[in-house]
């Protein structure tokens, strides 16, 4: 009796070791397999290239972490739907939300409320107002604009006439362009004779510029254009070229943002003077939002560099500022 009772034991001990060890194995395992991870991107339009580029950058940054899977949401350039696509992120539960709003103020509250939900947020390119967000990843557009002021100052040798074509007021990249700017050329004799909201978009570029002309119709009236956006420099660009009078070859044209198959493809063909590089931040997003789905300490501003191009170092890949 006692010999089958001490084997029974024996079994039994060693089914208990067996379960005991896949329940352990089976449990690493669980935490070895990659949580999956849900991001909103929340892009306020998609109908300028440098947003696509932005959305482009992300998804190839994305594309190296199986484990995330991104829900793309496109605003349209509409603010109201923005804030509704926020709000729909939040209520679907995502795990972090990407947002590169179009106008500062009405996009607060929603980021605000994603934060207060549980959700972090990271902004990306034009900011928000307050603090009430993870992250805010995009260029130093301060700096941009003033260096594109000293450019001017030394490109007109201290003294002119500059028309400026801003980007959104109601956005922080077009007021920061334009403090910066005035910075710039401080002390100088350069004067802004002209100056108009065309809210990013070529074609309102392109009218304005075209009102400048008319409004200053000698020959020697405008001397240069300060547009926010290479868009807008190239809407002033064409502007001045349907004038009919040849000004598009004594106007010089300076622009923001140096992608390169639209201001960097301008410099290199003359339409431009210089355009100064804005990331589109898209990588830096990416590696930002890993860093906090797995709960690491982020800074709270990461601010990009940007560099020149002009004519003389464009085939050397500009140069950093
Ligand atoms: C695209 C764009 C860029 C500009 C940026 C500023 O929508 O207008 O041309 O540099 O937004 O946020």
């Amino acid at each position: 009796m006692k010999p089958v009772k001490t084997r029974l034991l024996k079994v039994l001990f060693l089914v208990g070791i067996a379960l005991v060890s896949s329940l352990f194995i089976s449990g690493c395992g669980q935490k070895e397999a990659k949580k999956q991870f849900v991001i909103g991107m929340s892009q306020c339009n998609l109908g300028e290239p440098w947003r696509v580029q932005m959305n482009a950058d992300i998804k190839a940054a994305a594309a190296k972490h199986p484990e995330i899977k991104i829900i793309w949401k496109d605003a349209q350039n509409k603010t109201t739907v923005q804030q509704d696509q926020v709000k729909e992120l939040v209520d679907l539960g995502v795990d972090l939300i990407i947002i590169s709003p179009k106008e500062a103020r009405p996009l607060t509250k929603p980021v605000a409320d994603a934060i207060d939900a549980g959700i972090p947020v990271i902004v990306l390119d034009r900011k928000v107002e307050g603090d009430k967000y993870t992250c805010f990843i995009g260029g130093d557009n301060f700096k941009i604009g003033e260096e594109a002021g000293k450019f001017m100052v030394k490109l007109l040798g201290g003294k002119g006439n500059v028309v400026e074509l801003k980007g959104l007021m109601t956005s922080t990249p077009a007021v920061e362009r334009h403090e910066g700017f005035l910075k710039g050329i401080k002390g100088s004799q350069i004067k802004i004779i002209f100056s108009a909201d065309c809210h990013w978009l070529e074609p309102d570029a392109q009218r304005e510029m075209a009102s400048a002309l008319a409004r200053f119709p000698e020959p020697d009236d405008i001397d240069a254009v300060y547009a926010h956006n290479d868009p807008s420099a190239h809407g002033a660009y064409i502007a001045a070229k349907n004038e009919g009078k040849g000004r598009e070859k004594r106007i010089r044209f300076i622009g923001i943002d140096a992608l390169p198959h639209e201001g960097i493809r301008y410099v290199k063909e003359g339409l431009l003077t210089a355009t100064f590089q804005y990331p589109t931040g898209g990588a830096e997003a990416i590696e930002t939002a890993l860093k906090i789905l797995h709960g690491q300490k982020v800074p709270k501003n990461i601010i990009l560099g940007t560099r020149v191009f002009t004519r003389e170092n464009v085939d050397k890949g500009g140069q950093p500022l």
